[in-house]
């Protein structure tokens, strides 16, 4: 019994299998072989990988059924790796992909020792750069990145979107809006609206061009910068989705306090954030807590805490919408 135990604890903690997998979703693996390249030295060449090391990769993950060999037919995605197909229905290969914001945030759990003893977050402790700072220096992925923050998302869009009283707002800014997700939707719903968003260059750039694309570039403006510097005035809302649970109470007064100076004694803030909601015996909920503490630092904050941190930044609460299991609407006004 204890030694089963011993086995099925140390499988548990065993790292490599997680990091093979990313490491293959990362470098496209199962798409190369699907499309016909089935040699290790093929795939080495194709992905540009150390040829006789990549040759250990794929070994290992034949050896866990992730890919299959043969004399014949060379390496092939099993039933079990074939998620990491990115076409595949229900594919993981984004979400674990290094290069994603999903799989580069969970590297930080490298950090999590750190994360335990100080309550800091552990990407910053293990790569000394803050998690959203890497996230916005790679502008050639950040479509990616923010389409899978945008995925993780769009399910609470419909709270922003269709539960603010919109008609009596000219002007939006989506302060750190990402790929532009929630300003699409909320224009296309609300045609008088005209918005901006304002993020990292690199997300920036992503929502730019993704305005463009849906063909709302005469409606909707990207700005370039930190919602931690003044913000652009005039605006008669200003939406904080998904922000505030990404920074701990000093970070998020301060970019409370920057929209509440920006929208003036007129304008309002509304305030779009997580609220996770966990009962002790929620598996999804307990894992979802540990791992967005050890990443990003979220102090994952109840309806009340989201309140008095509205108040420690000099506003007043003037609204409170909607909840969901995820998400709160909570609008604030300058005193
Ligand atoms: C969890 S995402 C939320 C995205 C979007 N608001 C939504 O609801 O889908 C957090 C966003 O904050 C942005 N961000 C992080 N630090 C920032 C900063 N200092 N200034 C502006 N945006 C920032 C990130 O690039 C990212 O797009």
């Amino acid at each position: 019994m204890l030694d089963s135990n011993a086995d099925d604890l140390a499988a548990m903690a065993d790292l490599l299998g997680p990091f093979a997998i990313r490491v293959a979703a990362t470098l496209r693996l199962a798409d190369h072989m699907a499309a016909g390249v089935t040699t290790g030295a093929g795939l080495a060449k194709q992905v540009g990988a150390h040829p006789a090391t990549l040759k250990k990769l794929l070994r290992y993950l034949v050896s866990r059924g992730v890919f299959r060999w043969s004399q014949e037919r060379g390496y092939e995605v099993t039933d079990l790796g074939a998620p990491l197909l990115e076409d595949a229905p229900g594919s993981v290969r984004r979400r674990l992909s290094m290069d994603g914001l999903l799989g580069l945030a969970e590297l930080g759990l490298v950090g999590l020792l750190h994360t335990v003893r100080t309550g800091e977050a552990g990407y910053k402790a293990a790569f000394g750069r803050d998690f959203w700072h890497d996230v916005s220096d790679v502008p050639d992925d950040a479509n990616v990145l923010a389409e899978e923050v945008a995925k993780e998302l769009s399910g609470d869009g419909h709270l922003i979107v269709h539960s603010y009283d919109w008609s009596r707002v000219r002007r939006v800014m989506d302060v750190g809006g990402g790929n532009g997700t929630v300003l699409i939707e909320l224009a296309r719903a609300h045609p008088h609206l005209h918005g901006a968003l304002l993020d990292l260059p690199g997300m920036a750039k992503a929502a730019a061009q993704r305005i463009e694309q849906c063909g709302l570039g005469d409606r909707c403006e990207t700005v370039e910068g930190s919602f931690l510097d003044p913000i652009p005035p005039g605006f008669d809302v200003y939406l904080l989705s998904a922000i505030l649970c990404d920074w701990p109470d000093d970070d998020a007064i301060k970019i409370l306090r920057r929209c509440g100076e920006a929208a003036g004694a007129a304008g309002r803030v509304l305030v779009a954030d997580m609220n996770l909601i966990y009962d002790d015996d929620d598996a999804d909920a307990a894992r979802m807590n540990l791992l967005l503490t050890g990443t990003v630092p979220v102090p994952v904050r109840t309806l009340k805490q989201l309140k008095r941190l509205g108040a420690a930044a000099g506003l007043e609460l003037s609204w409170e919408g909607p909840t969901t299991r995820r998400r709160t609407l909570l609008e604030f006004r300058a005193h």
